[in-house]
């Protein structure tokens, strides 16, 4: 059984399709956040899961921050830890402890548009196609070893808000996804890249959803 520990910020649409596809060999250690009032906390709540929060502004700087809620990680002994709509900047202090096992998603296409606005930035751009990308952390933000990408057309009409709905429901499904191919072993880092066994056995299927 591998413990998964998953972070959040907000609303926490990304960790309920995780917990709601109950993958097989994973267990839901618990569900952390920097905000008390996150109404994810209160889903994963009701449902049994363990939930803790931390506010950044009660510390005084980003290091101490990120030294408490390792601290609060590591008491639940996370084999992966999940980035899910967790809005802060990591110190690489963090990003060191979790190589290998620290996973984000983020909304868009990467290596385009890291950091934040991504969809108004996509549309201002140009963009024909738009998508969102799981990667594992590192120190540069937004930059890590892609591990799946999902891609949407971006239509005539679109606003930030439309093509932002259009790219969190291919999160929902490729969120679990990456979640399942680590806890099964799948996923090799070579380099910047991440090699997954079934993905190519079974041809790519994540690039377009
Ligand atoms: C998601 O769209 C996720 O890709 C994005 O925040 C949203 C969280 O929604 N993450 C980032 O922007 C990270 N820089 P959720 O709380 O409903 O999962």
């Amino acid at each position: 059984m591998k413990n998964i520990v998953i972070l959040i910020s907000g609303r926490g649409s990304n960790m309920q399709a995780i917990v709601s596809a109950a993958i097989p060999n994973v267990r839901i250690a618990a569900v952390l956040s920097n905000r008390a009032d996150a109404a994810g906390l209160a889903w994963a709540a009701e449902r049994g899961i363990a939930t803790e929060s931390l506010n950044h502004k009660d510390f005084d700087s980003r290091f101490a921050f990120d030294t408490a809620m390792m601290e609060k990680i590591d008491a639940y002994a996370p084999d992966l830890v999940v980035l899910a709509g967790f809005m802060r900047i990591l110190t690489p202090q963090f990003c060191a402890h979790y190589e290998g096992r620290l996973i984000n998603i983020h909304p868009s296409l990467l290596p385009s548009f890291t950091g934040l606005h991504t969809h108004e930035r996509a549309i201002e751009a140009g963009c024909r196609v738009a998508g969102c990308s799981i990667h594992f952390v590192t120190a540069e933000l937004d930059c890590g070893p892609i591990i799946a990408q999902g891609v949407v057309p971006v239509l005539d009409g679109d606003n930030a808000d439309t093509l932002a709905a259009r790219v969190l429901a291919v999160e929902h499904k490729l969120f679990p996804q990456a979640v399942a191919d680590f806890a099964a072993g799948r996923l090799k880092i070579e380099g910047n890249r991440v090699i997954n066994q079934q993905r190519n056995a079974a041809g790519d299927q994540n690039l377009l959803a």
